[in-house]
């Protein structure tokens, strides 16, 4: 293979989507010489994903520490919006909505019950609501809405705006779009020292930060005990179009769990429907399937049976990069110069923000600021990453 040499960079970010662009952008404006190495930047798992800034509708059990996390996003959100559109001039959709989650039968009112009560111990702001109040909230809610749960801290931003407001914030900064993949992590003298990619470019950089989502966990020239333990987790998602002209849809999010999967609604401003999403654990496998769209159609219609009358513009599927406890690995790696943004798996979208802002400080100052040391690669230093893959 023919090898070039990039000049050396400061720090170079392997994966282009939405978290390596606000890693690149955060490192960049702190004065750092910053590459991203990825065939197609502003791609990846965003252009798949719905949007939802959902950090108390989807609250699990077990994952307060996330939590906090996934709340100091969204109250980021605002003004991290503010900044993007200030300096790309790029709207991102971002909407203050709120979220209605619902149940439709006694097993998802007792879930919903049970959501309900573990958010308010936890001091999050949540409404229990009546069957009646949730359709006065949302007319076109199927009659046999058993109640549901008023958030309206919940909001949504439009993944794919979001990934091209970043490209062109980075770029703006001064990013080095570097269009390849990167085909191994090289190491020198005991530590990470950039990449060679899939083009022959041989790139030097001080700091390389791992952020190639779903692909985190099999990257080339990581030692094995290094990799994190990364799975791809399959999201079936449907779009659909309110013709203009047709009356208002939904107002906000609404999602439910309906025999025990979850489905969603997320209207957005400029008519487009977005109906998700599967979740599967089927390794690598991207198709979208005739079951997967019966499902997720086959739900959303028991929530809002008008769905059926509008049409169908686009199905897609994509993986989200899910760590063992579900939350993201930011941070150092046991191997000098090495360093993760990825794991991200349901959160990717709400995240962005703290996660810039966490990398952005460690890059320019060396220090993992204190809320994020929850989050580190040690917390798995048990695991293997390989057989994470595959279990
Ligand atoms: N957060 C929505 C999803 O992962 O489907």
């Amino acid at each position: 293979m023919h090898t070039s040499r990039s000049s050396g960079f400061d720090v170079l970010v392997v994966g282009g989507g939405i978290i390596g662009l606000v890693t690149a952008w955060r490192a960049a404006q702190r004065g750092l010489r910053t590459a991203v190495a990825d065939p197609e930047p502003g791609g990846g798992a965003a252009r798949v994903a719905a949007g939802m800034l959902a950090a108390v509708t989807e609250l699990q059990y077990g994952e307060q520490t996330l939590l906090d996390l996934n709340l100091a996003s969204a109250r980021r959100y605002p003004d991290f919006a503010a900044e993007l559109t200030d300096a790309t001039g790029l709207d991102l959709g971002y909407r203050a909505c709120g979220t209605l989650a619902v149940a439709l039968d006694a097993d998802d009112r007792a879930h919903l019950r049970d959501l309900h009560a573990f958010q308010i111990s936890l001091g999050l702001s949540s409404e229990w609501l009546s069957g009646r109040d949730c359709r006065r909230l949302e007319p076109l809610l199927a009659p046999g809405v058993r109640g549901g749960l008023r958030v309206d801290g919940d909001h949504q931003v439009d993944p794919r705006r979001l990934a091209t407001a970043l490209l062109r914030a980075a770029e703006l900064a001064g990013v080095t779009l570097l269009r390849s993949a990167a085909a191994r992590i090289e190491t020198a003298g005991g530590r990470a020292a950039g990449a060679l990619l899939d083009d022959g470019t041989a790139v030097h950089a001080d700091r390389t930060v791992l952020a190639a989502g779903s692909l985190s966990g099999r990257t080339p020239g990581v030692p094995e005990e290094v990799l994190p333990p990364i799975r791809p987790v399959k999201g079936q998602i449907l779009r659909l179009r309110i013709p203009p002209g047709h009356a208002p849809f939904l107002s906000r999010t609404v999602r439910a769990v309906v025999r025990g999967s979850h489905v969603y609604l997320v209207p957005r401003e400029n008519g487009e429907l977005v109906l998700g999403a599967t979740s599967e654990e089927f390794g690598w496998d991207t198709t979208v399937t005739a079951g997967g769209v019966y499902e997720l159609l086959r739900d959303a219609h028991e929530l809002v049976p008008g769905i059926t009358e509008l049409p169908l513009t686009e199905t897609l599927a994509g993986l989200r990069p899910a760590s063992p406890d579900n939350a993201p690995l930011l941070g150092r790696t046991a191997l000098d110069g090495l360093l993760l943004a990825t794991g991200h798996h349901r959160n990717g979208v709400l995240l962005t923000p703290v996660t810039g802002d966490i990398m952005g400080e460690l890059l320019s100052t060396g220090e993992l600021p204190g809320y994020a040391l929850p989050f580190t690669a040690e917390r798995f230093a048990h695991v293997p990453a390989r057989q994470e893959q595959t279990a």
